[in-house]
């Protein structure tokens, strides 16, 4: 196949997929420039929020290397196909496809880029989505090729890129913001996760990664700041065991400005 064949082939792909998912409402991509920054407790918290808004919602998890969904929403078990299509797995009340859930638990992936960009697209096209209001797609850390494969078939009108306040976190959030920017994503906006921790003995505020970075990054880059979401042990406790804070403890500190992050991304849908 030559070169112009091959972006026929995809373009051919590319008008499939946006066939298929046409029944979805709005599509967000989490992104970040860096890892372990909590891109896939924002999306998961996010989700199960947006949901209990009365929302249906879909998590796509796009990290396909290191699937992380299944393990903090508690899904197991094998994935089911009916009529050709894949059924997504259900999780309280949200659609959820994952690698996790397609491999033998431990099995290491080690596809290369293209491979892991092909399976994404499969995600979209081989899922029986059906009508949602909201797919949350988890993507893995950086701006590789699964980020310009989603962007390009998914064609999200929302990218979320979570950083910690740390400077090293906001150096890689730049690029991040700068690709979704590039990428001609109309919704940009930015959360600071691991903004702070509030000992839970004596209630004093510790900094550990710093704070306040996100917001003046999102200021000086002209994109959406969404929200600063402290570090709290009980979410990340909740986290590894399979439960969202969100819906395991409303009422949490934690759980309030994640509510409040949604009803800022319904303002922004003009979905009040
Ligand atoms: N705000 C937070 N408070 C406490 N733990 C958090 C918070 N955000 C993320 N974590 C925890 O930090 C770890 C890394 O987060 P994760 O969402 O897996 O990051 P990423 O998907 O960006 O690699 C996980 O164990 C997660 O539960
Ligand atoms: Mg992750």
């Amino acid at each position: 196949m030559n070169a112009n064949e091959q972006k026929e082939k995809l373009a051919q792909e590319n008008l499939k997929i946006a066939d298929h998912i046409s029944h979805i409402k709005h599509r967000i991509v989490v992104f970040s420039g860096k890892g372990g920054v909590g891109k896939t407790m924002v999306s998961v918290n996010l989700s199960y929020a947006l949901h209990a808004h009365g929302y249906k919602t879909g998590i796509l998890d796009a990290d396909i290397t290191g699937p992380n969904v299944p393990k903090m929403t508690g899904i197991t078990g094998d994935v089911h196909t009916l009529e050709n299509k894949i059924i997504p797995q259900e999780s309280k009340g949200v659609k959820i496809i994952s690698m996790a859930n397609l491999l033998p638990a431990g099995e290491a992936i080690i596809w290369r880029g293209p491979m892991r960009s092909k399976m994404i697209n499969q995600f979209l096209n081989d899922v029986k989505w059906d009508n949602l209001d909201f797919l949350v797609a988890d993507l893995p850390p950086g701006t590789g090729d699964e980020s310009l494969t989603i962007a390009q078939s998914m064609k999200p009108d929302m990218a979320i890129i979570v950083t910690t306040p740390q400077e090293v976190s906001l150096i890689d959030s730049a690029r991040a913001i700068s690709m979704a920017k590039k990428m001609e994503i109309p919704h940009i906006a930015l959360i600071e996760n691991m903004s702070g921790l509030i000992c839970p003995e004596c209630g004093h505020r510790i900094d550990l990664f710093g704070s306040g970075g996100g917001e003046k990054q999102a200021n000086e880059l002209n994109v959406n700041f969404l929200g600063a979401i402290p570090i709290n042990i009980d979410a990340r406790i909740m986290a590894d065991e399979g439960k969202p804070v969100v819906i395991e403890n409303p009422k949490a500190d934690i759980s309030a400005i994640i509510f409040d992050i949604v009803g800022k991304i319904k303002t922004i849908f003009d979905e009040n």
